[in-house]
């Protein structure tokens, strides 16, 4: 069974691609993209990079071209609900887009043509990548629940509050997970994302967000990556 593990940034897959050595590079679509094996797994490791349409050609590429069985997203996100804290990990049961608005043609945050606002992600992926986080890490608190995906780095508290009041069961705040989760609904492709906490979406986003990603990100990705594939 063949494994794609994608983050967006460099710095949230760079531990997971140093535990490929023996790792083929593949250039397609204007990415490089890693074969190789790891924890006695197949897989094919690739840097989506940011946002919305990057992730949806990323997700097309890996279904089409290399025939992958499931992708699993690892990286961070904006905390955007009260108990999500920086450091807490989110594993996403359903993706929306935050800035999908068609109204008054369609309702708000509505996918137009497919009549819904959200789309799952698999069930029996994300209850064991949750499990594998939880058992990565272990001091981390550790929530399941809608994750919002849009084209804007969230950097002020007047803007997260929006996003809580207008959508306020959502947990966290991305740039890539709902395009995804699309793809992966049009192709019936099994999708499962999971994200630690850089900041929260707030004014102090933009000096929390960098630390996180320099000093954390990378280490917390590998590690639910080698639980999950370990007990897969
Ligand atoms: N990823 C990590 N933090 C984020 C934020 N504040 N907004 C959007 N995407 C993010």
């Amino acid at each position: 069974m063949l494994t794609a593990i994608v983050s967006a940034m460099q710095e949230e897959l760079a531990a997971v691609l140093a535990l490929m050595p023996d790792e083929r590079r593949e250039t397609a679509a204007g990415r490089d993209f890693w074969r190789g094996e790891l924890h006695g797994q197949p897989v094919v490791a690739v840097l989506s990079r940011i946002g919305k349409v990057a992730a949806a050609t990323t997700a097309a590429v890996l279904i089409e071209r290399y025939r992958v069985d499931r992708i699993v997203f690892t990286g961070v996100a904006g905390g955007l609900a009260e108990g999500v804290q920086v450091g807490d990990v989110v594993v996403a049961t359903e993706f929306l887009q935050h800035d999908l608005d068609a109204s008054p043609i369609f309702p708000r945050f509505e996918v137009p043509l497919y009549g819904r606002c959200r789309f799952p992600t698999d069930d029996a992926l994300t209850r064991q990548l949750a499990a594998a986080a939880a058992s990565a890490l272990p001091d981390s608190r550790h929530h399941q629940g809608l994750i919002v995906s849009g084209d804007r780095f969230v950097s002020t508290t007047t803007e997260s509050q929006a996003l809580r009041a207008s959508l306020p069961d959502a947990l966290a705040v991305e740039m890539e997970g709902a395009a995804i989760a699309q793809v992966c609904h049009d192709f019936g492709m099994r999708f499962a994302a999971v994200r630690t906490v850089s900041d929260r979406a707030d004014d102090e986003a933009h000096v929390d967000f960098p630390r996180f990603i320099r000093e954390v990100a990378s280490r917390h990705s590998a590690a639910i990556v080698e639980r999950f594939l370990r007990a897969s």
